[in-house]
């Protein structure tokens, strides 16, 4: 329906309040997990295996870019990918495009640089405007040779090869800085190290054991992690099963706890501890969510989650909780609009270099739904009321697929209806996000 909006030039998505909402779903799979299955199945000898892939269109610029890279990268009948690689990347003839996607070209730089190819990187206008500095820079210092544009954005030429390992302390809290030094460094001469003194989300530390590369892991004396990695270690084809998004299984479940009357559940979500930060804070806003059947899931915790609608008080989110659930904050701030009393969101700064300036997209997303909000430079303050607010605002996304899908959220039990622009951008992370809340009950379509 979402690819479908895009095709069919549909230029708003409205959300009118729905009656209870029921059912279990899927989430789509992880976004973080597919990307590095792509890049890293690319980068390897032989043939990697994916089920579940998230086939949205971040993931696909990937999938396409990996093409580019020389990869083979097929689609299978049974809805599985196929990636050969030959262990070595070519130099693409024309330039990449990510499209929308941070991950993709943060992560695709990384690898490129550690291999003896030339590479011009381009993306989306959103894309463009985002810093590439905090991964030219490590980059540079390892050898790589880097053309950007103005600001240190894209589009930019990177040449790759003959790079040396560094050390490389962490200057924010970033997994894709800290993926895209790990991967320059499976190329590069001597040992790459990476300090980060917060942990962020560590898929692909744990996915480079998949394809067979050793990775040491320790805690210095100030707490902070570093990661020892060797040149020079070839890849072998792997396995990988994705499992769901949290990120993308927080709309439904969030939409269970604000709808009145509601149970919704969402199976097979990932729950690595460095990605929960969401659902521990939803369960101290008093939030019904249970955690059900925890298994393994190709090396990662998996859960199913039921969500039902419950009384939610405003709390106070832990600053150092942040990059376990920065992505989310879109979402908890529609939350904070329904819960009784304020809830407290600092130290993400990092939200205002995301897909848009998401403090400031829902500060003015939510002031239009009658919601009192307070912005900081890093961060944001919701005055809950503890009843659905007045809604019935026509929200600017930015084209940020998150603050899309937040405000729609916010629609379904809002007192009168939400309306989105741009709805096509859904499609970069949850492609079928509004067929699947529909099959919930929830009452979402065009405008
Ligand atoms: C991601 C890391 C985070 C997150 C993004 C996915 C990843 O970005 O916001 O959606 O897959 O490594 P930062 O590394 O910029 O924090």
């Amino acid at each position: 329906m979402v690819e479908a909006a895009a095709r069919q030039g549909i230029e708003r998505l409205i959300a009118r309040a729905s009656g209870p909402l029921r059912g279990a779903v899927r989430a789509p799979g992880d976004k973080s997990i597919s990307h590095r299955a792509l890049i890293l199945g690319g980068l390897a000898q032989g043939e990697t295996r994916i089920e579940g892939l998230l086939e949205g269109q971040d993931v696909l610029h990937t999938a396409e870019a990996m093409r580019a890279f020389g990869a083979e990268v097929r689609r299978l009948e049974d809805g599985g990918w196929r990636v050969l690689g030959s262990g070595r990347l070519e130099s693409p003839a024309a330039p990449v495009d990510c499209g929308n996607a941070g991950t993709g070209v943060r992560l695709l730089m990384g690898a490129a640089a550690g291999q003896d190819v030339e590479a011009r990187f381009d993306g989306d206008a959103s894309l463009r405007t985002r810093p590439m500095a905090r991964v030219i820079a490590p980059l540079t210092q390892m050898g790589a040779v880097v053309r950007a544009s103005e600001g240190g954005r894209l589009p930019l030429s990177l040449k790759g090869g003959r790079l040396t390992g560094i050390a490389y302390r962490l200057p924010v809290a970033s997994a894709q800085v800290k993926s895209a030094v790990l991967l320059a460094g499976l190329g590069a001469a001597g040992e790459t190290t990476v300090i980060e003194p917060e942990a962020t989300r560590d898929h692909t530390e744990r996915m480079l054991g998949a394809f067979g590369v050793r990775l040491r892991s320790d805690t210095d004396a100030a707490g902070a992690r570093r990661l020892r990695l060797r040149g020079g270690q070839g890849l072998r084809g792997a396995h990988i099963a994705v499992p769901g998004d949290p990120s993308s299984a927080a709309f439904p479940l969030v939409a269970g706890l604000i709808v009145p009357g509601s149970e919704v559940r969402v199976e097979g979500v990932l729950l690595n501890p460095l990605r929960r930060g969401l659902f521990d804070t939803l369960r101290e806003m008093g939030a019904e969510l249970d955690i059900s059947n925890l298994r393994d899931g190709g090396g990662e915790p998996v859960a199913d989650l039921t969500a039902r609608a419950s009384r939610l008080k405003g709390v106070v989110v832990p600053p150092e909780r942040a990059p376990s659930m920065i992505d989310e904050y879109p979402i908890l701030a529609v939350v904070a609009a329904f819960a009784e009393g304020p809830t407290t969101m600092r130290g993400i700064g990092e939200l205002r270099v995301k897909e848009s300036d998401r403090i400031a997209l829902m500060a003015e997303g939510l002031r239009a739904c009658g919601v009192e909000v307070e912005e900081a430079p890093d961060g944001l303050i919701v005055q809950g009321r503890g009843r659905p607010p007045r809604g019935g605002a026509s929200v600017r996304t930015a084209g940020d697929h998150r603050i899309a899908m937040a405000h729609l959220v916010l629609g379904l039990a809002a007192e009168a209806a939400v309306r989105v622009d741009q709805p096509g951008m859904i499609a970069t992370s949850f492609p079928g996000f509004v067929a699947l809340m529909r099959g919930l009950g929830a009452d979402l379509g065009p405008d």
